[in-house]
């Protein structure tokens, strides 16, 4: 049963730096869905994207996994395709969730999970990268070599799929998309001092780049078709196609 996030209310007077824990695994899946514009789109274009590859076996590997959601929507939405589903995480806490979800759905001998950290987790023949909200929490100064590692990874005619919380350059327009995002956590439920408590919790462990920024640090990483599929005043989804012999 998905549980409700009152993390940051007034029950709770704990704050620190935001970590993934037992507490956030406990409501991750509410906490998600109410904090991150698009998410279920987001969810919804991983299938299509990999009903188009040609690769006999599809091999996905999420990092930063998290709950597993997106390993089991596409492990759902195309039944007939065959598929190497593998989920990446550090936290012990967020795996344990993911695993109970699986077990529940009976998806546990389809997704195989790993506990490591992403900037030093060795990927092989991947078709897909997923790293949906994850490159956001990896410091500043290992983004650029885990993104080149990535590349190398992936097979020709595979991708990267990137969703990240992302800046903008004019810090008046900045101010105004967070503003308008605040608006919509408002809309999903969140009080004031849940709004605020959260931000001051990831102020120092979530480092949002711009859209430009993302896409030179994935052109510098060798990807050779980098394109934005999908903005939300300040989210973003990226695809970083590898071309090659079975691009489509
Ligand atoms: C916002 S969540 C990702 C959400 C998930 N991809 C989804 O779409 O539902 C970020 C996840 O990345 C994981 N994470 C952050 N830094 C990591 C690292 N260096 N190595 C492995 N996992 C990491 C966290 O434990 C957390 O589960």
């Amino acid at each position: 049963m998905v549980q409700i996030d009152r993390l940051f209310n007034e029950i709770n007077p704990k704050v620190g730096d935001f970590t993934f824990d037992e507490n956030v695994a406990r409501v991750f899946d509410d906490m998600i869905s109410r904090s991150i514009p698009l998410y279920s789109d987001v969810q919804r274009l991983l299938p299509v994207l990999s009903g188009l590859l040609d690769h006999p076996v599809i091999k996905v590997v999420d990092l930063g996994c998290s709950t597993g959601t997106s390993l089991i929507h596409l492990a759902r939405a195309l039944p007939d395709r065959q598929f190497e589903l593998i989920g990446v995480d550090n936290s012990q806490a967020m795996l344990t969730k993911c695993a109970e979800k699986l077990d529940a759905l009976g998806l546990q001998d389809q997704i195989q999970l790993t506990q490591a950290d992403i900037r030093e987790f060795e990927i092989r023949d991947a078709s897909i990268v997923l790293m949906n909200y994850t490159l956001q929490f990896v410091d500043l100064s290992s983004r650029s070599s885990l993104l080149a590692r990535i590349r190398q990874s992936i097979r020709p005619g595979g991708f990267m799929l990137v969703s990240e919380k992302v800046s903008h350059h004019q810090p008046v327009m900045d101010e105004a998309l967070v503003e308008l995002y605040f608006e919509f956590k408002r809309r999903n439920g969140y009080s004031e001092l849940e709004i605020s408590r959260k931000r001051d919790a990831l102020e120092t462990v979530l480092v949002p780049l711009s859209v430009d920024g993302n896409q030179q640090l994935f052109e510098e990483a060798g990807f050779q078709e980098i394109e934005l599929l999908l903005k939300w005043f300040n989210f973003a989804t990226f695809i970083a196609r590898v071309g090659g012999a079975e691009s489509q």
